[in-house]
């Protein structure tokens, strides 16, 4: 690269050439090679502000949950290499490099940080399998807005996104119109805008006229449609309720998805999420859901998820399946006379549930099981983290007390591979579900 100090254009010129250069030969000494970058004491501020977009893996050699991650990671790496900007994948032994380890707040392993131009490290919690991984880490490098300008980019657009976040497309609507909410939901949905598209495009995304606003939920196959008006304050309101699909399937990742929300949370508590009279009761939250926009309609099969039923009271298949409003918190309410549904009219039932819980005809509860489930869902809320990670170290201490004589501690709570371990030195291992 030839650079000639002609003028101070020039002299400007060269100065960015020889940025560039640095970036290219600290990278280069860094030695990334799309792989995942193993770093320590002498390379790690280095990485941080030579890479844009860097993902670090503070990981401990002894934890479980790091093995676990780590070829995962493998995985990812050389894919999230070729994303355009690139996404580094790297990985520091926070054990060893406590001072780094301290410096970046860690207090649990893995933590897995994005660094984006040098600062603004941002915790990641979402998926760690390779694939959704790539998918979450594609949102960060992303534009805010993407402008689409003809069916065939809004297909793409649409099957690019997969399917681990809403997309909104304002169909003849103004980037500039979205462009504040898209910075602000930046880590939750995606956003574009597009002013030439076909009839056929209205018909598949189920609208008449414009300006109109599209919310897709890839993942559970529901759309919604806004026609305004499109003043920041209803715009706001739609967008944040549309974060959420009309009616949620409660999963532990689901669940992360209630934060940020106030709305208290409908949930109905089925005995199997597949079976023919779940689908049925499904359709009928949709309709309560449309009709009643301050309230959050989830559901929850007992067999898919006994801890959660547990939680509210809800052990056995005769008690099922029953409905109640919860804060998101410990508290939650169930409406007298309608403690569980019965026959097969949930429409009416439900209906009769919400009119009891408006005029407050309500028994208040606690979540049961002494707390700890309350604070295992705030951790899957993104809080408390530090206190779950002393949790299971203690629950799994307790196990390992009853169990007596088994060495491995199997916990089956923690399905989606989302566990922190503590920095106590202690292995805990999860079993995959
Ligand atoms: C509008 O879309 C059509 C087909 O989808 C395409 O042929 C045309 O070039 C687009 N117009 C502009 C201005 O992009
Ligand atoms: C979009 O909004 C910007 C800023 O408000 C404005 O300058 C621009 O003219 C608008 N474009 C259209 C097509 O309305």
């Amino acid at each position: 690269m030839i650079c000639l100090p002609f003028s101070d254009v020039y002299a400007l010129v060269i100065l960015l050439c020889s940025s560039l250069v640095l970036v290219r030969t600290i990278g280069g000494e860094l030695g990334w090679d799309g792989k995942v970058l193993e770093l320590d004491s002498s390379n790690f501020d280095a990485a941080i502000s030579n890479f844009d977009y860097i993902f670090v893996d503070f990981y401990a050699p002894w934890c479980g949950h790091c093995k676990r991650l780590s070829p995962e990671l493998d995985r990812a790496a050389p894919v999230l290499a070729e994303l355009k900007p690139p996404v580094v994948v790297a990985k520091i032994d926070a054990d060893k490099y406590r001072n780094i380890a301290s410096k970046h707040d860690i207090d649990g392993y893995p933590t897995l940080k994005i660094f984006m131009h040098g600062v603004a490290a941002t915790e990641y919690f979402g998926p760690r399998k390779a694939d959704s991984l790539v998918q979450f880490l594609k949102k960060f490098v992303a534009p805010d807005v993407t402008v689409l300008d003809h069916d065939s980019s809004i297909k793409e657009f649409v099957e690019a996104a997969g399917s681990n976040f809403p997309i909104f497309i304002g169909f003849g609507l103004n980037e500039s119109a979205v462009s504040n909410f898209a910075k602000e939901y930046k880590k939750r949905a995606w956003f574009s805008v597009s002013s030439n598209f076909s009839d056929e495009t209205m018909a598949s995304y189920d609208f008449d006229k414009v300006p109109a606003l599209a919310a897709i939920h890839p993942a559970s196959n529901e759309q919604s449609i806004f026609y305004g008006p499109f003043e920041d304050e209803f715009l706001r309101d739609y967008i944040k309720k549309s974060l959420l699909p009309p009616v949620l399937r409660i999963t532990q990742d689901s669940l992360k998805s209630l934060k940020g929300d106030e709305r208290k949370v409908v949930v109905t508590i089925l005995d199997d999420e597949r079976d023919e009279k779940s689908l049925e009761l499904v359709r009928v939250l949709r309709a309560a859901a449309s009709a009643n926009g301050d309230l959050i309609f989830g559901y929850v099969g007992l067999k898919q998820w006994p801890e959660f039923a547990d939680s509210f009271q809800a052990h056995k298949e005769d008690q099922l399946p029953k409905a109640v409003v919860w804060n998101g918190d410990e508290d939650y309410e169930t409406v007298i006379g309608y403690e569980r549904f019965e026959g097969t009219d949930f429409g009416t039932q439900l209906s009769r549930f919400l009119e009891g819980y408006r005029s407050g005809d309500v028994v208040r509860e606690k979540i049961s099981s002494g707390g700890s489930f309350f604070r295992f869902v705030k951790s899957k809320l993104g809080m408390q983290v530090a206190l779950v990670g002393i949790l299971v170290v203690l629950v799994a201490a307790l196990i390992f007390l009853m169990m007596n004589g088994e060495d491995e501690v199997s916990r089956d709570r923690e399905g989606g591979g989302g566990g922190t371990d503590s920095v106590v030195h202690q292995d805990t291992r999860v079993k995959e579900d």
